[in-house]
């Protein structure tokens, strides 16, 4: 199998490596970086489980190569944390019971950062609809959307 050599930036760390060509992102993040935050579910681009942020968008990482991430920035769940501290969104997933096995939690976190850079105050129906894509089999989702609501206003009030 056709190796290629491979630099990408993730979680601000620059590296190179030699991926397969026919590697995904997930399984180079997972099985070569050990950045097992990230999860596989379904393995198709249905469930979200392997959400990461992709040059700033989010992805569905079971769903790219690696090596088309070549001279491109990827955040993972592990990038969200700050100096070893919960972010905002993640005491809040913890306080309001967002996670209960944690399987989607990463990519629900990834989906939500990335609502809030969006839209720092979203109503309930727009948190629903911006994860929309993220399957969740635990919480039944409302215990998610309080977190990101508890989150959003968390933020705002350490803005002003
Ligand atoms: Fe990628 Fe389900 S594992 S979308
Ligand atoms: Fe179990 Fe969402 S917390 S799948």
């Amino acid at each position: 199998m056709r190796n290629v050599p491979l630099t990408v930036t993730v979680n601000g760390r620059t590296l190179t490596a030699t991926v397969s060509a026919r590697m995904t992102l997930v399984d180079f993040l997972r099985d070569t970086l050990d950045l097992t935050g990230t999860h596989i579910g379904c393995g198709h681009g249905v469930c979200g489980a392997c959400t990461v942020r992709f040059d700033g968008v989010p992805v569905r990482a079971c769903l790219i190569l690696a090596a088309s991430a070549e001279g491109r920035t990827v955040d993972t769940i592990e990038g969200l944390s700050q100096a070893g501290h919960l972010s905002d969104l993640q005491a809040a997933f913890m306080a309001h019971g967002g996670l209960q096995c944690g399987y989607c939690t990463p990519g629900m976190l990834l989906m939500a950062h990335d609502l809030l850079a969006d839209n720092p105050h979203p109503s309930r129906e727009e948190i629903r609809q911006a994860l929309a894509g993220q399957i969740c089999r635990c919480t039944g989702y409302g215990p998610i959307v309080d977190a990101i609501e508890a989150a959003a206003n968390a933020m705002a009030k350490g803005a002003s």
